[in-house]
């Protein structure tokens, strides 16, 4: 049998060793959820630098720039693409157009992140194209360039017009140059050479 004074020190040791075993139980969640969080916040930061990849005029290519930054200063400072201009800066006056997906957007407006799988086609893409030497010559021949500022943002809006409308009427016409800005034409010339687009070279836009 134990003596009352055993009986205590028995206690007082059992009761050291519980206080230990639970301190231990405790670090070991605690530093658990720390390295949990950690790893979280590391998985953040790593996705949010993560590469954008997209095509840009038929070639694949990837960015490590900041997602936010615009797509207008990426083609022209990383890709050296500079027939997208900047005029406005605040998508009013259409210099800065280009395809994404081959719908017109305003690169001034667009962040990187967005185009990530995307097709992006600027001046210079379209250009080597068929459609884009097409539409080249069709501005020529109806005198739609006087000086040249609005063209590259214009042959952009005309391909993605006749792209998803190989018919338009003169108002749809209108509407698709509407966010594009020219001082020197008054428009109808470049109007003109859209319709011939579409009635003579319809089959380009299928
Ligand atoms: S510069 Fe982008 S719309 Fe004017
Ligand atoms: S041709 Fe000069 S702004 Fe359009």
């Amino acid at each position: 049998m134990l003596s009352g004074a055993n009986s205590a020190a028995n206690s007082e040791i059992y009761n050291k060793i519980k206080s230990e075993i639970s301190s231990k139980v405790s670090n070991e969640v605690s530093n658990e959820m720390n390295s949990e969080l950690s790893s979280k916040a590391n998985n953040t930061v790593k996705n949010s630098m993560s590469k954008v990849t997209f095509v840009l005029n038929g070639q694949a290519v990837e960015s490590s720039e900041n997602p936010t930054k615009r797509l207008l200063d990426i083609l022209r400072e990383d890709h050296g693409l500079v027939g997208a201009k900047e005029g406005c800066g605040e998508g009013e006056c259409g210099g800065c157009a280009v395809l994404l997906d081959y719908k017109i957007v305003n690169s001034c407006l667009t962040p990187l992140g967005s185009v990530q799988d995307k097709q992006v086609i600027t001046i210079e893409g379209l250009s080597l194209s068929t459609e884009g030497q097409t539409i080249k010559k069709a501005f020529e021949d109806y005198g739609s360039v006087q000086c040249g500022i609005c063209t590259p943002g214009m042959m952009i809006a005309t391909a993605s017009l006749l792209h998803h409308n190989q018919k338009p009427t003169e108002a749809e016409i209108r509407e698709g140059l509407s966010g594009n800005l020219c001082r020197c034409t008054g428009y109808n010339m470049i109007v003109k050479a859209i319709q011939y687009l579409a009635d003579e070279k319809g089959e380009l836009w299928c």
